[in-house]
């Protein structure tokens, strides 16, 4: 019996960047299912809702069949249990976010010795990009369209625009 080889990436995706697409394109050819879930974090007010997040990573995803997107609360290693992940992907973009990933992962190792993190490494040319840079940038009304994926770039400016009083 063969066992389906799955992988959980979680983050915040406050919003999806090209970035993350990037990553979960990869992870798609390399495991059978990939499961792209966002952390519903109570306690931590974002800039879009839990439901903006989920839906623009779904029309993201759209193209990729062995991707689902979903949500989450708690103890990420706990999550990926539930779903019967042995692994968990985390994207290292430059030198600046090894520490938090070491820590992360080397957490949840302690945590979950049966899940291992797995790290890829982002394309240089997507180094500079975060949630955090599209959230600035297009709150400010500047030009996202190398930060977000084609297909949600009008709906992020639509997010940020002025509402008329
Ligand atoms: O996209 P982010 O914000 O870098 O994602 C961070 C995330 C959600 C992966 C991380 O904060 C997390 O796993 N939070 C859930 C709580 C948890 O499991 N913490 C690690 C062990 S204490």
């Amino acid at each position: 019996m063969s066992v389906l080889r799955r992988c959980l990436y979680p983050g915040s995706f406050d919003p999806v960047t090209v970035g993350h697409m990037d990553l979960i394109e990869r992870a798609a050819g390399l495991w059978d299912e990939v499961i792209v879930a966002v952390l519903r974090n109570p306690a931590k007010k974002g800039c879009f809702t839990l439901e903006e997040r989920l839906e623009l990573l779904q029309a993201c995803c759209a193209h990729l069949p062995n991707v689902r997107v979903s949500h989450f609360e708690g103890l990420t290693v706990a999550f990926a249990k539930e779903l019967g992940a042995q692994a968990m992907l985390r994207g290292l973009r430059a030198a600046g976010d090894f520490e938090s990933e070491r820590a992360l992962a080397q957490l949840n190792q302690m945590i979950a010795p049966e899940i291992e993190t797995v790290i890829l490494l982002g394309r240089p040319e997507h180094a500079a990009i975060s949630s955090s840079a599209v959230r600035e940038l297009g709150s400010f009304g500047g030009d996202i369209s190398a930060l977000v994926p084609a297909c949600i770039e009008q709906r992020i400016k639509q997010h940020f625009k002025p509402t008329a009083v």
